[in-house]
């Protein structure tokens, strides 16, 4: 589903990626672990299409996605892949229940499919709180929860989540391994970046990637 092709990031004189090749298969759940700076949420951003690389290819079911005009990128994301970024990303006067249904606004559904959408992921990730409350006023692990919720909105074959668990107390970090099990049942593709020793053991079936220093590399 996804094939990675000698892919490097620069920031001015800084490699943050060095050619890194990777394939994830169609149903997988793959960890990519890493110390913080191992460039671990520059290649998920990558593959979500928010930035360019500075060489290589991204292929997304057979679609090259490295060079695509910004507002193909755009549409190619809203179609195919829900992404948690590790600070959210919430429009924070908005609402809850805004800040879901963002993703499903260029897709022209009508204001009922629209809520049973939304009421479809709030109930996979519930968030503990009335779907009204503005995003600004909601503590960490709530934020975490919308963004999540968000990701799944519109229902997308590939699932980037960058540290998802970094903000949830361990009840709702539970929670989410079980969201997993069930977005995994649901044949999804699930990429996650995590430095949390939860996802060690994991009761359904991984593959972990360690990245170090912009490598993919054996082991930590
Ligand atoms: N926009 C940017 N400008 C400059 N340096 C960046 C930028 N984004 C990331 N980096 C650098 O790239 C390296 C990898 O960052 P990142 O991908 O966020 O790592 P991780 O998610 O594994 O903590 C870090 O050294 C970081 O400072
Ligand atoms: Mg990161």
């Amino acid at each position: 589903m996804i094939q990675i092709q000698k892919l490097t990031k620069t920031f001015g004189d800084f490699t943050a990626l060095h050619a890194v090749d990777l394939a994830i298969k169609k149903g997988e759940v793959v960890i990519l672990n890493g110390v913080s700076g191992s460039g671990k949420s520059t290649l998920l951003s990558l593959i979500a299409a928010l930035q360019k690389p500075t060489s290589g290819e991204i292929l997304i079911d057979q679609t090259p996605i490295a060079k695509l005009p910004q507002h193909h990128a755009s549409r190619f994301r809203l179609e195919h892949i829900g992404f948690t970024p590790q600070d959210f990303k919430l429009i924070p006067t908005l609402s809850i229940y805004e800040n879901i249904l963002l993703p499903l606004v260029p897709l022209g559904l009508s204001p009922s499919q629209i809520d049973s959408r939304i009421r479809e992921v709030i109930s996979l990730i519930p968030i503990g709180k009335d779907l009204t409350h503005t995003a600004k006023d909601l503590s960490g692990g709530e934020k975490q929860r919308v963004a999540i919720a968000r990701s799944l909105a519109a229902d997308p074959d590939l699932l980037l989540f960058d540290e998802p668990t970094a903000n949830l107390d361990s009840g709702n970090a539970e929670r989410f391994l079980t969201l997993l099990e069930k977005l995994h049942c649901m044949g999804k593709t699930i990429l996650i970046a995590t430095h949390d020793p939860i996802f060690d053991h994991l009761p359904l079936p991984t593959r972990t990637i360690y990245m170090r220093q912009g490598r993919i590399v054996d082991a930590l």
